[in-house]
């Protein structure tokens, strides 16, 4: 029985190439569990994966199922612990990097790796949070366990209209926080950010160059997927004892700052990484998911695509043009 996936291959010149191929359960890697996918998604990661860009893929890796959100049934299970019909999903451990992902419609993965769905959760609604609402979760829960609270003052979240921005700014809004949403679509998408829970939308470009090392104190918390000079500046912009987490680099790597935020206002800067957690860690963030995030703010931000459509969209979420979350159906 063959099934259709999107398999990532590399030519002698480097160049890698993205197809619809059909796949059989002998290709998949070794594993004892096997999934029938319902659901993947495109991060920023997938987007990287899909487009050939270095530092997802080994070299060595190809070919590749990329994916690295996985929601389906288990099929099939060595592991009494997961039997057969089980709801999962898996974000992490290396799927869809080094170890063939969700974008097709089987999967054979380490049981280790698996997450129950929680109750209340669909797959589709799973998938939707995928690895940007759930490191978005992780996110707000490195800020509040270092005791921030609605009471210390407004918060900010940078690229605050894509995956990851829009899930937290809904979760903080949600948990009582007065949220600022700093985005490069200020035009067209305050009313999406208001309608998520920003009571401020921030155009992206007054933290986009490098400023003063401390600015005026404006934010006792913040979320940042942008990383270098946007993060450089959030930094400068904290309340004393601020607490911001950093978990990306959709505008680079680098983060030009000095060490003055930390020694003259006690600012803190949480690093997340939501790839190796552990399965109580990843508890946590999916029980808090169920119970903060609104189903209908979780719906307003998700775009539905098939598997045909993923090499398009991982262009477009590179050129930071999707809003939101954007979930592949791979049965369609
Ligand atoms: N640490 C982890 O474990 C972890 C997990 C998941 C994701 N991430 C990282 O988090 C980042 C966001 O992921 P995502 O899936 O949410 O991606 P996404 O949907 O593309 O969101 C990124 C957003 O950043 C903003 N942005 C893009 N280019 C920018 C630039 N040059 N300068 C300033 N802002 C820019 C855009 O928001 P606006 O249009 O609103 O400005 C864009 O929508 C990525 O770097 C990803 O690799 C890390």
């Amino acid at each position: 029985m063959t099934f259709r996936g999107l398999l990532l291959t590399k030519d002698d010149d480097g160049a890698v190439d993205a197809a619809i191929t059909d796949l059989t359960d002998d290709q998949l890697p070794d594993g004892d569990v096997t999934i029938d996918v319902s659901h993947s998604t495109v991060n920023y990661k997938d987007g990287m994966a899909v487009m050939g860009r270095p530092g997802i893929v080994p070299k060595d890796g190809y070919p590749m199922v990329p994916g690295v959100d996985v929601v389906g049934t288990v099929a099939a299970s060595d592991n009494p612990a997961w039997a057969p019909g089980t709801p999962v999903t898996i974000n992490g451990f290396g799927v869809g990097e080094s170890h063939w992902g969700g974008l097709a419609q089987r999967a054979r993965m380490k049981s280790e790796w698996l997450t129950a769905l929680p109750d209340g959760i669909s797959p589709a609604q799973a998938a939707a949070i995928g690895t940007a609402g759930y490191t978005a979760m992780l996110c707000v829960i490195g800020l509040e366990q270092q005791g921030l609270t609605p009471a210390d003052g407004p918060v900010l979240v940078t690229g605050a209209a894509g995956g990851v921005g829009s899930v937290a700014v809904a979760l903080l809004a949600k948990l009582g926080y007065e949220v600022t949403a700093s985005t490069g679509r200020a035009e067209a998408e305050s009313d999406y950010l208001r309608r998520l829970g920003a009571t401020t939308v921030m155009d992206r470009a007054e933290l986009s160059e490098a400023g003063r090392p401390l600015q005026k104190s404006e934010f006792a918390g913040a979320v940042d997927p942008v990383g270098s000079t946007t993060l450089a500046n959030v930094l400068a912009r904290m309340n004393d004892e601020g607490v911001v987490t950093a978990c990306g680099l959709a505008q680079g790597p680098d983060l030009p700052t000095t060490v003055l935020p930390f020694i003259l206002r006690g600012v803190t800067l949480v690093g997340i990484n939501c790839v190796y957690r552990s399965q109580d860690d990843r508890t946590e963030a999916w029980t808090r998911l169920a119970h903060d995030l609104d189903a209908s703010l979780l719906d307003e931000m998700t775009t539905t695509v098939g598997l045909d459509d993923v090499p398009e969209t991982a262009a477009k979420i590179l050129e930071g043009q999707v809003r939101g979350r954007v979930v592949v159906d791979v049965r369609r």
